[in-house]
């Protein structure tokens, strides 16, 4: 029994990954910050939605924390102390909040700066971590603040705290993302939802398997070619190692075929890396 009463089981990690593959780990759910400071007192890993993971067949030996309960919760209200005339700020959205859903609230409500990010399938807390985002917006683009917990304790900062960029938050490694405070502006539900679409047709081209996104961060700094697009130029759509796929539909997604292992993964992530010539960096997370 674990002090605060969190629940903990072991399970495979591919069921809680979008590529479905990863071994075993003891998970623990956290519903609330007692709980969380409980969970961190060990070596940890944070597990979100689980959309840029490669977990090792074998698993991993940290606890595997998974926020839920009331830190999957969303307050939209607006905090009327810290709302001015052009922004308004809600009160905390917790970190493992999906994503998906949040963004269908924000529009209905008519709320802006977010729905470039849709089609994500994260959690806020790990779409905060990777700054996820697509050429419509990313998630700095309406976040107020956020509350970080560490071994050490927790700290609210704001994103001018933080060296944030492309793919990048900028938050050191192993601090969690208990809860954030999103910074949005007031439009229309049509006006959103038209933004929504918008960014949304420009995933036309994705696979609809299971995969965890994008393998590889698109080169930056130099106006000039993706990494989708400089895979395909190696030749490498459609190549497979054992039940893993480089899509034919967009060569920076590997996808599972069904019962692909992690190893299979690495096995084309390796190919890809001598076969293009520019030096690629990867976006999947990979555990261990
Ligand atoms: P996970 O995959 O669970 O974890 C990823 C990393 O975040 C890990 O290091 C984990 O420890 C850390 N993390 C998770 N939760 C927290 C937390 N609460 N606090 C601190 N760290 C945390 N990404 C884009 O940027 N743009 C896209 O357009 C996009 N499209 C995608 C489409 C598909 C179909 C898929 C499967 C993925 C796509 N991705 C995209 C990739 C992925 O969704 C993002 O990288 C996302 O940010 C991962 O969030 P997650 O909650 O799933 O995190
Ligand atoms: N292209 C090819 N061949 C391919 C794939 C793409 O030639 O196999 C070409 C396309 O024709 C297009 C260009 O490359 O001219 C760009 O492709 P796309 O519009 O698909 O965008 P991307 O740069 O490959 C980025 C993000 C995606 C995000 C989309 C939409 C990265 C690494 N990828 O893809 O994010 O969804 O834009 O905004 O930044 C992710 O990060 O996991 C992810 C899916």
């Amino acid at each position: 029994m674990t002090q605060t009463g969190v629940r903990v089981e072991r399970q495979p990690l591919s069921r809680y990954t979008t590529l479905g593959v990863g071994g075993e780990a003891e998970i623990w759910f956290v519903e609330t910050l007692d709980q969380l400071r409980e969970a961190v007192s060990a070596p940890y890993r944070i597990l979100g939605g689980g959309s840029n993971l490669v977990v090792a067949d074998e698993g991993v030996p940290e606890r595997v924390i998974r926020l839920c309960g009331p830190l999957a919760k969303a307050d939209l209200e607006p905090d009327p102390q810290l709302s001015t005339a052009g922004d308004i700020v809600t009160g905390w959205v917790g970190g493992g909040t999906p994503l998906p859903g949040l963004l269908r609230k924000l529009q209905g409500l008519g709320l802006s700066n977010l729905e470039g990010t849709v089609g994500i399938p994260a959690q806020v807390g790990g779409a905060v971590w990777m700054n996820a985002g697509t050429r419509f917006g990313e998630m700095f683009g309406g976040l107020h603040s956020l509350e970080l917990v560490t071994p050490q304790g927790t700290r609210t900062v704001t994103p001018d705290e933080l060296d944030w960029g492309y793919r990048n938050s900028g938050i050191p490694r192993g601090e969690i993302v208990s809860r954030v405070r999103l910074r949005l502006r007031a439009s229309t539900p049509p006006d959103v939802q038209a933004r929504m679409t918008l960014a949304d047709d420009a995933r036309k081209g994705q696979p609809k398997m299971k995969t965890p996104g994008c393998a590889f961060k698109n080169p930056q700094g130099v106006a000039g070619k993706g990494a989708g697009r400089l895979i395909d130029e190696a030749g490498l759509k459609g190549t497979r190692c054992g039940q893993a796929m480089i899509s034919p539909e967009h060569a920076n997604f590997i996808v599972n075929l069904g019962g692909a292992t992690a190893a299979d993964v690495h096995g084309l992530l390796d190919i890809i890396r001598r076969q293009v010539p520019v030096p690629l960096e990867l976006e999947y997370e990979l555990w261990p």
